[in-house]
């Protein structure tokens, strides 16, 4: 079975990596699907956003990595799938989510959202918080993948090493 793990993954996180990889073992074939989010101001554009995603993806050979734009369900659809993958954090994910699932299903009443528990040392993680602490100079390095920090330390270097620095 086919499913798309759609998002902005600006950037991708460890916490992303985690639902990719265990959706990855559950689906036969995955598509990881950078959206833009109107409500988000962008810090890597759509292109540099799935480059990061296909080079962290590279030891998994059933993902592939795409973009979009537009309505997700027709998307899902046209890449011949009927299973939307989530990751789900905290009771504050839930509503949005919720909310989301149920208006997908009602644009298509045959195209599923299946949510996937974050692993509990990621559930704090988000791109938003990520870019945060990078953009003042804190270290980010476990919390998103290698190639991420590194283009998170052109932008901004660290000034507050980690405590394993
Ligand atoms: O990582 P994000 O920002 O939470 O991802 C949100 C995303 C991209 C999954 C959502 O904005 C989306 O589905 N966009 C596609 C447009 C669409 O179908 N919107 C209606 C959703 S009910």
């Amino acid at each position: 079975m086919k499913a798309v793990y759609p998002g902005s993954f600006d950037p991708v996180t460890a916490g992303h990596l985690d639902i990719i990889e265990r959706a990855a073992r559950i689906f036969d074939r995955l598509v990881v699907t950078v959206f833009p989010n109107p409500a988000k101001a962008p810090l890597f554009a759509v292109e540099e956003r799935v480059a990061m995603l296909r080079e962290v993806t590279r030891h998994l050979p059933n993902v592939e990595v795409d973009s979009s734009e537009g309505l997700l369900v027709p998307y899902v659809r046209r890449v011949g799938a009927r299973v939307i993958v989530k990751g789900l954090r905290a009771m504050s994910d839930f509503d949005y989510e919720f909310r989301m699932a149920l208006m997908n299903k009602k644009l298509d009443p045959e195209v599923e959202t299946v949510f996937i528990l974050t692993s509990s040392q990621y559930s704090y993680l988000s791109s938003s918080l990520i870019k945060e602490v990078a953009s003042l100079g804190g270290c980010v390095t476990g919390l998103v993948p290698p190639v991420v920090e590194r283009r998170l330390r052109e932008l901004w270097p660290v000034q507050e090493p980690g405590p394993g620095s």
